[in-house]
């Protein structure tokens, strides 16, 4: 079988292992034959392909980043994209194509698949924000990089006696803003799901001055937002050709908003693209080879139009439609146990 393979949206920890994964299966154990698509689904498009063998993946289980590289490209907004990907496929002569991505890269491969054509998809996003899968690769390399960068957070702050604003990505999904709070001993976690109560963390920070240890660490997720300024805090109007804006600015504001109000040095830290980047944590190493794996079974049983999901320990395939169709976010029985257990 020829099989294509690509990855799409945002890069993630864990990408090179889910392609030595797939190659390492359906190429050295089941004598199939792989090609790699460049730069997301531009690569379908325009036909930038690469042959993958076993030698091109077999070190990159720990590798960062992507050996084919990735953008954000929606083929789906051109009038003749459909028309290219299958000249594309035809080209190539694929028998079925693996995509891996979050929520657009996987809602391109559903339309994909309602259009007749043999796609699998695999999950992955450092946002963890997919229904379908209860992890998705890359969030747990994301949140181990947030709680070391919040443990070095609190003893600078504590020196200082300052409130520390550590902001985080995750879109509108607060996954890595909660895990980071908790995991990273957040005295508030604010994420997208829930308005933030700035009384109430004024009061925290009276509280810790008065009769703390004076210095505060507060974890705000780039979706979150005050309540006399809903909507998303945005770096530019501009946005990409999902339809997604570019978050960025609401530690700023909140930093500047909490240093008028109770005085003293509040100060923003943006941990940005740092999530992203480096190595793969171990268990993100495991479930992206595992990912990759079962994707390559997929393609060989014939099973197409599917994702594959962990759920619990397992893996299962399930619809494409059912995986991308709702975004997951932090429920509020969660919340109130971080909240519970902060301050
Ligand atoms: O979806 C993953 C993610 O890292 C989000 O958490 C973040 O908002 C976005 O991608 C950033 O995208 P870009 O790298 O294109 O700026």
């Amino acid at each position: 079988m020829r099989v294509g393979i690509l990855t799409g949206g945002g890069d993630c920890p864990g990408l090179n292992a889910v392609l030595r994964g797939f190659v390492l299966r359906h190429a050295r154990a089941r004598g199939g034959e792989a090609i790699g698509f460049l730069r997301g689904w531009r690569g379908l498009l325009d036909g930038l392909a690469r042959p993958l063998v076993p030698a091109d993946v077999v070190d990159l289980w720990n590798v960062g980043g992507t050996l084919l590289g990735t953008s954000r490209t929606n083929p789906l907004q051109r009038d003749d994209g459909l028309d290219r990907i299958r000249a594309t496929w035809k080209a190539q002569r694929l028998d079925a194509l693996v995509a891996i991505g979050g929520d657009d890269t996987l809602g391109v491969a559903t339309r994909l698949a309602g259009a007749g054509l043999a796609v699998v998809g695999v999950p992955k996003t450092i946002d963890n924000d997919l229904s379908g899968t209860d992890y998705t690769f890359g969030f747990d390399t994301a949140i181990n990089i947030c709680a070391e960068a919040l443990d070095r957070l609190h003893t600078t702050a504590r020196s200082h006696g300052r409130v520390l604003v550590c902001e985080v990505m995750g879109r509108q999904a607060g996954w890595i803003g909660a895990y980071a709070g908790l995991a990273g001993g957040a005295h508030a976690t604010l994420v997208p799901e829930f308005p933030i109560d700035f009384e109430a963390l004024c009061a925290l920070v009276r509280r810790r001055r008065q009769d703390g240890p004076g210095y505060t660490v507060i974890v705000v997720a780039e979706g979150a937002s005050l309540p006399d300024a809903p909507g998303e805090v945005t770096v530019s109007a501009e946005k990409d050709a999902f339809g997604h804006a570019r978050l960025g600015g609401i530690g700023e504001r909140l930093a500047a908003r909490l240093e008028a109000t109770v005085g003293g040095e509040v100060r923003a830290v943006v941990l940005g693209h740092v999530q992203r980047g480096g190595a793969p944590s171990a268990y993100d190493r495991v479930l992206a080879t595992r990912f990759g794996v079962r994707a390559a079974d997929l393609v060989h049983e014939g099973t197409f139009g599917v994702m594959v999901a962990l759920r619990g320990t397992g893996l299962v395939a399930i619809p494409l439609a059912e995986a991308t169709g709702e975004l997951k976010q932090v429920p509020r029985s969660f919340y109130d146990m971080i909240e519970g257990v902060s301050g």
